[in-house]
């Protein structure tokens, strides 16, 4: 299973693929979690301490691991490097193992000028989605950068499901509409909407109604909860802060949702 998590800024991305990235772990799935955003949030997300988190070096910034599978260092003009760098054994190298038998693996800065711009870094990036291997147990979830301009990278292609979280808002809808235009673009198989900080049921009758008339079905709700604010100030993982909250549980229904469908049994 390999994910992708999308949506417009401060809806809840990271709080949710860090919670759901735990939960598969604790499932049994062997879960690497990769975090796309220059904001690199998802440590704490997942629970690994700000300690630690604070000397992760960002694959991005490795300029001699990128020069060494690409042939070329990132920021070179010009100079012909390779589209397929070997990357089967990034995840357990510059991985850091995470509680719940995770692994997390930070991408940081990837910038490039424009849709379908090709960079060093950018080919290891996509690389890394394309061909890191996938086998029954295991899952891979991606917290990406907010808003749309990561789409044209190309980095999500390949990937099962993405998930866009939408809180009703009509900004957050208005996201999805155009993820969904861009999702189909790149050919990803399936968009999937999860609510987020869904308050009431005039909330709820929005969302479905917004989900029908975009044709992105949605996947799961998740209600609003102060404690993963409180969590987010504490900088602990939601799951640690507030274990039984309505949050981790609804992301546990989401988790169970996506097993059903994206594993085969
Ligand atoms: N269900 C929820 N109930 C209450 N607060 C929430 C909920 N989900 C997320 N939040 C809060 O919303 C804020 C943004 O969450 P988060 O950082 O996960 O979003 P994001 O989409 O990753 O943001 P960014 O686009 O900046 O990366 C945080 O303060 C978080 O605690
Ligand atoms: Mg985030």
């Amino acid at each position: 299973m390999k994910l992708a998590v999308v949506g417009k800024g401060g809806v809840g991305k990271t709080s949710i693929t860090g919670t759901l990235a735990r939960q598969l772990g604790r499932e049994g799935y062997k879960t690497l979690a990769i975090d796309v955003d220059p904001a690199m949030n998802l440590a704490y997300s997942l629970g690994i301490s700000t300690n630690i988190a604070s000397k992760i070096t960002p694959l991005s910034e490795n300029h001699s691991l990128i020069e060494e599978r690409t042939g070329v260092a990132p920021g070179s003009s010009g100079g012909v490097f390779s589209l397929n760098p070997t990357v089967s054994d990034i995840a357990e190298k510059y991985g850091l193992p995470g509680p719940d038998g995770t692994r997390l693996l930070v991408m940081g800065t990837v910038r490039s000028a424009g849709a379908g711009c090709m960079c060093p870094t950018n080919a290891l990036a996509k690389a890394l989605v394309r061909h890191l291997m996938v086998s029954a147990k295991e899952a891979i979830i991606m917290d990406m950068e907010a808003g749309l301009e990561h789409l044209g990278r190309g980095t999500v292609r390949g990937v099962d499901a993405m998930l866009c979280v939408v809180e009703p808002r009509m900004q957050s809808i208005e996201t999805a509409r155009r993820i969904k235009d861009l999702s189909i673009e790149l050919g990803v198989k399936t968009l999937l909407i999860v609510g987020n900080k869904m308050k009431n049921n005039i909330e709820h009758n929005l969302l479905k109604k917004k989900s029908a008339e975009l044709g992105i079905p949605i996947i799961a709700t998740i209600p609003y909860d102060e404690s993963i604010e409180q969590a987010d100030m504490a900088r602990v993982a939601p799951i640690d802060f507030a274990p039984d909250s309505p949050v981790v549980k609804a992301v546990e229904a989401l988790k169970g949702s996506l097993t059903k469908q994206y594993v085969a049994t």
